[in-house]
């Protein structure tokens, strides 16, 4: 399902409403969260919501998406760094709730393989969250990561280096590593929600749209799930045709 509205402000407000609403019907639900200009203000929402509704979050468990390689987590760009920031530190959340792929593990392959066996263990992800990248990957899975991987390391692709380049002082202080969740334990989730935003996102919303499932494009993964709903501003739909503005698909 396409959920097209015109500005950021909507989209944000939709997307936090419908992580409240999960939050509310399952109070012991298990969010996958996702980092990245796109949720910021999705969060700020979403911490409005939550301080005006006093909802029990004490049953609730997040798993992230992923995290550079290399970063300390006191990093002002590492992923633990952000959803402190925009999240974590604004909530009554316990912190053994929480949990992000590590970095710095000294055995990443054995983190690795923790990582998705600690998501099944905790009965699986009720709601995924993801951003997608100008070049169509969801989390770290960049184009041509097996659709059948879990969480594993990646060469991050220099398109990606250059995007997130923005929020380093420097381009060559972005890594060239991360840990992300493979597309396998992202497609296990229940339900999934995939935000873009922004005129970046145009092209690869539109070829996303056209084309059919292809491991060069991670995101058509998703065309093979039972609950996706994809939402978007009018600048990143802005490729789209008409007649899906405001509808379902
Ligand atoms: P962005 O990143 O929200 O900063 O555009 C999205 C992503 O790379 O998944």
């Amino acid at each position: 399902m396409y959920k097209i509205f015109e500005t950021v402000d909507e989209v944000s407000r939709y997307t936090a409403q419908r992580l409240l609403d999960t939050i509310l019907a399952k109070p012991e639900a298990v969010l996958g969260l996702a980092t990245g200009g796109t949720m910021e203000p999705v969060y700020a929402q979403l911490v409005g919501m939550l301080e005006q509704s006093a909802v029990d979050l004490s049953r609730l468990t997040t798993f992230n998406l992923d995290e550079y390689i290399g970063l300390s987590a006191s990093h002002a760009q590492s992923y633990r760094y952000y959803m402190g920031q925009h999240l974590f530190d604004r909530l009554s959340l316990p912190r053994e709730s929480v949990h992000l792929p590590d970095g710095n593990a000294e055995d990443v392959d054995a983190a690795c393989r923790a990582y998705s066996t600690a998501i099944q263990a905790a009965g699986g992800l009720d709601l995924q969250l993801l951003g997608i990248g100008s070049n169509g990957h969801i989390g770290f899975n960049e184009p041509h990561t097996d659709f059948s991987c879990r969480t594993h390391v990646i060469a991050l692709s220099e398109q990606t280096r250059r995007d997130n380049g923005r929020f380093f002082s420097d381009q060559s202080e972005v890594p060239t590593h991360a840990l992300t969740l493979g597309i396998q334990d992202i497609l296990e989730a229940e339900e999934i929600m995939l935000v873009a935003t922004g005129s970046k996102k145009a092209a690869i919303m539109a070829e996303l749209y056209h084309g059919g499932v292809d491991e060069a494009l991670p995101a058509s993964a998703l065309k093979q799930h039972h609950n996706v709903t994809i939402v978007m501003d009018s600048q990143a739909a802005a490729l789209l045709p008409r007649q899906e503005e405001g509808g379902a698909a």
